[in-house]
């Protein structure tokens, strides 16, 4: 079992949209995937993949001892099992989040876990870090978030994670932005994907359906289908059908 945390040292640059989209992205390689909102005080996982309310969530986990994993999993049509956090802010009440690493150990087999983090290094991010043994990074093209990329890594290296390296996202490939070996300069850490900035990916907490459900031929579901077989350390063809489905999707905008 992999456990891997998406984190990233600057909030909204698209963790969440991140770990949802590789999820299925890795069940669909056939991995079993369980997703887990570490960030529980504002979580948004669930919604990437339609879920409003849950009767039992990871908040209830984190509380009693007595609650029950196998209550708070919840199947997505795509296969990939998820552990929702609480919407309703007092269900953050009795919470201790260093709870995490014992449930994340309690977690049915999956050949990955994905923790969706907090931002930064405060105590959400750290206990994320701490029940982990992997860590991806998630930033923008700017300096602000490629640079806190740094201080995050330190606690990720004191923590003794590895490091599998940085989805750069939301690209608009503007002059201003920083180009990925900047990034990489500038953090060390090497940038393994990059994700466009992307209509359909900011309507999909809307639609509550991830871009790769919506269209899983465009460019952007392309990227994720890449970065999940790179870590699963698996080759993935680009399906030549992705280019007609593409060219057919250009055109029914017209019409
Ligand atoms: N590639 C993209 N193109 C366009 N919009 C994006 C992209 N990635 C994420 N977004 C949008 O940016 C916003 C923030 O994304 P997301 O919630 O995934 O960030 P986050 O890092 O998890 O935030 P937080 O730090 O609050 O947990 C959302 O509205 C999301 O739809
Ligand atoms: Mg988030």
């Amino acid at each position: 079992m992999r456990v891997i945390t998406i984190a990233s040292g600057k909030g909204g640059v698209g963790k969440t949209t991140v770990t949802a989209n590789l999820a299925i992205a890795l069940a669909k390689l056939g991995k079993s995937v369980t997703v887990i909102d570490g960030n529980i005080t504002t979580p948004h996982l669930a919604m990437q993949f339609g879920m409003f309310y849950a009767p039992t969530t990871l908040n209830d986990l984190l509380k009693e001892k007595s609650a029950n994993i196998i209550d708070a999993l919840y199947f997505h049509e795509s296969g990939v099992r998820i552990i929702p956090g609480s919407l309703n802010v007092r269900d953050l009440q009795g919470v201790d989040i260093l709870n995490l690493k014992r449930i994340v150990k309690e977690i049915p087999y999956s050949d990955f876990v994905l923790i969706d983090s907090a931002p930064g290094i405060g105590r959400e991010a750290v206990a994320a870090m701490q029940s982990a043994s992997e860590i991806l990074y998630v930033t923008n093209p700017n300096i602000a978030a490629a640079s806190d990329i740094i201080k995050i890594s330190e606690v990720a290296k004191e923590i003794g994670l590895k490091q599998i390296g940085i989805v750069l996202n939301m690209v608009k490939r503007k002059i201003y932005e920083l180009s990925a070996s900047e990034i990489e300069e500038i953090t060390g850490i090497p940038v393994i994907s990059s994700i466009p900035y992307s209509n359909l990916i900011e309507q999909s907490y809307l639609l509550g359906k991830t871009v790769i459900e919506q269209k899983p031929y465009s460019k952007e579901s392309i990227e994720f289908m890449k970065l999940a077989a790179y870590i699963a350390g698996e080759e993935y063809k680009v399906p030549l059908s992705s280019y007609l489905h593409r060219i057919k999707d250009f055109f029914s905008a017209f019409f």
